[in-house]
């Protein structure tokens, strides 16, 4: 089955700055970011911080801060989400997992904000699962009338995942979702997410840590840049001949060397006409200087490069 859920399609996001008082500047932070999520799949965008991850998160929840602009289309089930869409469905059918623990709501008891705005008979069944779902993130029974300044930073994660989880939806937004946990609360997630794969749900996992990334999803997206450069199968990850972007590969090839970490890389944040990879790129060619290239399919793949067919000597 490969029902598409989530459809990302040539969306830039960038900001305006006043730099000096009058003089606006537009800080582009993704640029013509396409991707997908299906039905029972796990797809991983991997990138060093600071890249833009979370930014292309709250896009997809129409959470943007308001000097944001987003460009593109971001598509729920073959629909086009307008911000009012984006709103109706957000916490229902697609859940975000959030980076940030400020994401809860100050003023309310943790269980408050996990089981939503239920009221009536559904009220104590809400509870009910809350109280299972936070007992196997070993939250004890007082954590559930806590507020949120009372809870410790791993306390506070293992709730958000918890609040996203409840909610029983078709799309989860994974940003970040491990950092921070104890070692059994990360396996408890790496679980959770496999079963809502295998309970035909799609996820988006946003990270930058490259083991969760191999160790969960089916699909694995490379960012550099604001772009997207390589969409591979998981699998060819084991293999740097079956990876076609030279970045990719060097980013494979470099990882025992680096402890099994991404580095943080050279990521120009100015806009350049051709290649973002050009510096840094043992492959260029003059043509890639000045033309840009689109993210193309190639196989079961999708590649921004346009000598990814060439040896790399
Ligand atoms: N409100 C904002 N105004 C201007 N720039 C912003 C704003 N929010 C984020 N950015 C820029 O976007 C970049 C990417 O942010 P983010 O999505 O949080 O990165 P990541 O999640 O990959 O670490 C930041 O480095 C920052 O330069
Ligand atoms: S487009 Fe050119 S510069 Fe960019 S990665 Fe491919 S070969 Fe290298
Ligand atoms: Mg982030």
């Amino acid at each position: 089955m490969s029902e598409e859920l989530l459809s990302v399609k040539n969306v830039s996001i960038s900001f305006t700055q006043y730099v000096q008082g009058l003089n606006q500047h537009e800080l582009k932070v993704i640029s013509d970011l396409s991707l997908d999520v299906k039905k029972g799949e796990v797809v991983a965008i991997l990138g060093s911080s600071g890249s833009g991850k979370s930014l292309l998160a709250h896009a997809i929840l129409g959470i943007l801060p308001e000097n944001g602009t987003c460009e593109g289309d971001i598509c729920y089930k073959n629909e086009v989400l307008t911000q009012q869409k984006k709103e109706a469905i957000r916490g229902k059918e697609i859940c975000l997992i959030p980076q940030s623990v400020n994401f809860l709501d100050p003023l309310m008891k943790v269980k408050e904000q996990a089981i939503g705005d239920v009221k009536g008979e559904e009220r104590e069944e809400a509870l009910r699962k809350q109280r299972e779902i936070f007992s196997k993130y070993g939250l004890a029974e007082e954590v559930d009338d806590l507020y949120p300044f009372e809870l410790s930073g791993g306390m506070a994660r293992k709730v958000l995942l918890s609040t996203a989880l409840l909610s029983n939806p078709e799309l989860v937004v994974a940003d970040e979702p491990t950092p921070g946990l104890d070692e059994k609360s990360v396996k408890e997630t790496i679980m959770d997410i496999k079963n809502l794969k295998e309970e035909g749900k799609g996820v988006l996992l946003i990270t930058h840590d490259i083991n969760v990334a191999l160790e969960i999803a089916d699909r694995i997206a490379i960012f550099y840049s604001g772009f997207v450069i390589e969409i591979n199968k998981t699998e060819n990850f084991a293999d740097t001949g079956k990876l076609l972007h030279p970045y990719t590969k060097s980013l494979i090839e470099a990882l025992p060397r680096n402890g099994f970490k991404l580095t943080e890389g050279v990521q120009p944040l100015e806009e350049v006409p051709g290649c973002v990879y050009y510096d840094n790129c043992p492959i260029k060619s003059d043509f890639c200087k000045e033309n840009r290239p689109n993210l193309i399919k190639c196989g079961d793949a999708m590649i921004r490069c346009h000598n990814y067919d060439k040896e790399v000597k």
